[in-house]
């Protein structure tokens, strides 16, 4: 079914979103609006999408509009747009801490709304995106969205309750990998290799680790035993990383990424 698209913002994440799930929306007519006109400019001179001349014009079209603009700026858009919206346009906020309470109060009718949280990686197909539709928004909608986010990765649907954590997890998360593959690959460099070769070989690492993980279906631990044999070189590494409490300065990284995710919607 074709559906008219409308982006409010035109920053990294719709950049990346029209790039990565342009072969899925070549039925559609995709139409955004951004506060920097020319920002807008750029993507339409990259994808078929078009520009619209106000977040008003832009609602009215919309049979989908997502909303991906900073958090802080969301109830100002939406002051905007909300009397244009119509009532059976689907809203989708991907805006991190935002809450879909929040974006109801702005409606005296609010129509169906849905949260998201993509992340980087919709870009090389291996996204994971968090669903969450509010009460009463029809399953259809629902389903067509975790079939447009399953084109570039996966989707599944998520409690809002767990959206901040979604949002350090899986939002926040491809921020802390590329720490970590970055690290491995300067220890690498510290022992002779080229930096490039060792970007290479710690990414492609972490890839292939994380499949395993995805595919095997046994627990990390379990598969982190297998590859640790008894005065390796690996349990020297584990042994490293143990003693300078690695596990929970990662723990606290997702969880202060989760507290942040809170505080912008507080
Ligand atoms: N990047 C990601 O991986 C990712 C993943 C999931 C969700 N998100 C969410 O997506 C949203 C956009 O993130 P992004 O990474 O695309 O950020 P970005 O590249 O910095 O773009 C920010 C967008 O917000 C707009 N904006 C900022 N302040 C505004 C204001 N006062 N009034 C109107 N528009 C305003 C910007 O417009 P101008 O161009 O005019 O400044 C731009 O369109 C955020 O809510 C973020 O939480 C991002």
């Amino acid at each position: 079914m074709s559906r008219t698209i409308g982006f409010i913002g035109a920053g990294k994440i719709v950049d990346i979103m029209l790039g990565a799930l342009g072969p899925t929306l070549t039925d559609d007519e995709v139409w955004v609006w951004n506060r920097t006109v020319a920002r807008s400019e750029a993507l339409a001179a990259r994808y078929p999408v078009r520009v619209a001349s106000s977040i008003g014009e832009l609602a009215e079209r919309s049979d989908w509009l997502f909303v991906a603009v900073k958090p802080h700026a969301v109830a100002k858009v939406l002051a905007e747009a909300c009397l244009s919206v119509r009532s059976d346009t689907l809203v989708v906020s991907m805006a991190a801490g935002v809450t879909i309470a929040s974006i109801k109060s702005h409606f005296t009718a609010p129509p169906a709304i849905v949260r998201i949280m993509p992340n980087l990686p919709l870009s090389v197909g291996l996204g994971m995106t968090a669903i969450c539709p509010d009460e009463g928004v029809p399953a259809e909608d629902v389903d067509a969205l975790l079939a447009m986010f399953s084109t570039v990765g996966r989707a599944r649907l998520v409690e809002e309750r767990l959206f901040d954590t979604v949002t350090a997890l899986s939002g926040s998360g491809p921020a802390f990998a590329f720490l970590f593959i970055e690290s491995m690959a300067d220890g690498a460099v510290l022992n002779g290799m080229d930096r490039v070769q060792a970007y290479e070989f710690a990414a492609q690492t972490v890839m292939g680790a994380a499949r395993i993980i995805l595919e095997s279906a046994k627990h990390p631990g379990e598969l982190k035993d297998i590859v640790a044999s008894p005065a390796g070189t690996t349990m020297a590494g584990i042994h490293s990383l143990e003693r300078k409490a690695f596990r929970a300065i990662v723990m606290d990284a997702v969880d202060a990424a989760a507290r942040r995710s809170k505080e912008l919607n507080g």
